[in-house]
């Protein structure tokens, strides 16, 4: 017996980065908070997993799969032998051990996928935002789920095996994947360290997370000061934004849909909804909208395109699901979910001279104009708050208005009632005066003979 290198470098590191990498994901993967953590290390153990296929054909023996190619029989036949005692000592992997790393990088394979195809269909993030929808993905991210809780179960069964193993033959198993180094007798092959293979390795994790954490995750939104302080404790504040998927945009309904408050996207009513909106266009909560058919019809088919059963975000899934059937709501804020998702949010938080209104939606999330609702973009603000410096699309009528288009409840009066000019080439108007659309002249604007006033309640 000789002390003698049975576990290569590059095997050890795999082995305790993809123990600290379960755990890691593990640990992170409740709520939105860690999630570009819970991430990173998925792709971490899908990278490790291929490594290790490799590994296993070109690494030094005892880490090769043809060391230890055991089959299930002769992984039962040695849990019987450990049973009764008399388990013969494997200076490698013993079969049972080797059937669990097998079970184990399987599941690690699995659950990682699947994982990012949750992602994508989940949250519309990473590289398989867009694959599929929410409604599509609810098998793949149980598989993901109960895949881990499999792993889980899997690892405390090897954790297990090693700590009987060690015992049974009085040698720390833990330790000799810490250095490498068995008692074994002169014949045993020998490993060759691979230094150079390891420091590869690790450069290529150190790389990837650097890379990971600088350029790949989106912190513009986190890096506004007014960002998410929820000391209010709703929500949760999350570590790092994801980059979001960008959806579909149209210049009309926004130019249109934006003039008097700020745009609700497609995805928060269902089809009938916006079918009933359209059609009911005169009477639109006390304002007519007036627009022609072909307009009608163009901003209509954007919204149906893109309308809550499409799911193009989570929230569209979930509004739709919440809606009795054979009703048909004209207001996002009247939705089950949406009603649900908010009913937390203090009164006095609503009463806040930066929200006002329910419909305010601009208000809390920083990103309700692209219609994403990313935890991330979601804030609470301050009644002391500055206002928050936003880059709106639907900017442009904002502008004229002050503060902002939203629905919060104001009276405009014009100066020059009948001729309001329309500095920006929109057709803005005034929906809370006589509720009808005014048609600015843009020359009498600049020239300084329009006044525009708000006049808030
Ligand atoms: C003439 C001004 C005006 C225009 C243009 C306009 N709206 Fe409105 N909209 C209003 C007013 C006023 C309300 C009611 C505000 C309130 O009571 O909170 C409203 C409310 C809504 C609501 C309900 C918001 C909620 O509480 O959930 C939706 C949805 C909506 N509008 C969709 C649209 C769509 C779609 C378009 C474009 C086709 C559009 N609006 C164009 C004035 C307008
Ligand atoms: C007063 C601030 C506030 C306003 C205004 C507001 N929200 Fe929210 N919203 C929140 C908070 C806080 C949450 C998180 C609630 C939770 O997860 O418990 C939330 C959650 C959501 C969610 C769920 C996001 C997710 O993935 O969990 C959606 C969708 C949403 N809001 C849409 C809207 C829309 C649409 C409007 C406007 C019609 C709106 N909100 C107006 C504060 C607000």
């Amino acid at each position: 017996m000789q002390r003698t290198l049975i576990w290569d470098l590059p095997t050890r590191l795999f082995h305790w980065t993809l123990a600290s990498s379960f755990a890691i994901a593990w640990l992170t993967s409740e709520g939105d908070r860690w999630r570009s953590i819970h991430v990173f290390f998925g792709y971490l153990m899908l990278g490790l997993v291929v490594f290790r296929l490799v590994w296993g054909f070109t690494g030094s023996h005892f880490s090769r799969f043809a060391s230890f190619w055991f089959g299930p029989k002769e992984a039962l036949d040695y849990l019987k032998q450990v049973a009764t005692g008399h388990a013969p000592r494997h200076v490698g992997h013993n079969p049972t051990g080797s059937l669990a790393i097998y079970i184990l990088l399987a599941m690690a394979l699995i659950v990682s996928l699947t994982g990012i195809v949750t992602l994508g269909g989940d949250e519309q993030q990473g590289v398989a935002a867009g694959w599929f929808t929410f409604s599509q993905i609810q098998l793949l991210r149980s598989i993901h789920n109960f895949g881990a809780i499999g792993m889980l179960l899997v690892v405390i069964g090897h954790i297990t095996g090693v700590v009987v193993e060690s015992v049974m033959h009085k040698e720390n198993l833990a330790r000799s994947m810490v250095t490498g180094f068995k008692q074994a007798p002169a014949s045993t092959p020998k490993a060759t360290a691979r230094p150079l293979v390891a420091a590869l390795m690790l450069l290529a994790m150190l790389g990837f997370g650097g890379w990971w954490f600088t350029y790949a995750i989106d912190r513009t939104i986190d890096n506004q000061n007014w960002h998410i302080k929820l000391e209010t404790g709703i929500g949760e504040e999350p570590h790092v934004k994801f980059v979001g998927k960008q959806l579909a945009d149209n210049k009309l309904w926004r130019d249109e849909c934006g003039a008097c408050h700020a745009v609700f996207y497609p995805a928060l009513l269902p089809t009938r909804s916006w079918q009933k909106i359209m059609a009911e266009q005169d009477k639109h909560f006390g304002s007519d909208l007036g627009f022609d058919a072909v307009t009608t019809e163009a901003i209509l088919k954007f919204m149906v395109d893109n309308a809550a059963e499409k799911h193009v975000v989570e929230a569209a899934f979930k509004i739709e699901q919440s809606i009795p059937a054979g009703v048909t709501p004209l207001r996002v804020t009247e939705t089950p979910y949406w009603l649900n998702k908010h009913r937390e949010i203090a009164a006095s938080d609503w009463a806040n001279p930066l929200v006002q209104s329910k419909s305010n939606c601009a208000a809390c999330h920083a990103d309700a104009d692209d219609g994403t609702f990313e935890d991330g973009a979601m804030h609470i603000p301050k009644p002391d708050e500055p206002e928050p410096k936003r880059q709106h699309k639907t900017s442009v009528v904002r502008k004229i208005f002050g503060r902002s288009a939203d629905l919060r409840p104001r009276k405009c009066s014009w100066v020059d009632q009948e001729k309001v000019c329309n500095p920006l080439g929109l057709k803005a108007f005034c929906p809370w005066r006589n509720n009808r659309r005014i048609h600015f002249d843009t020359s009498e604007f600049f020239a300084g003979n329009v006044k525009t006033e708000l006049v808030r309640d």
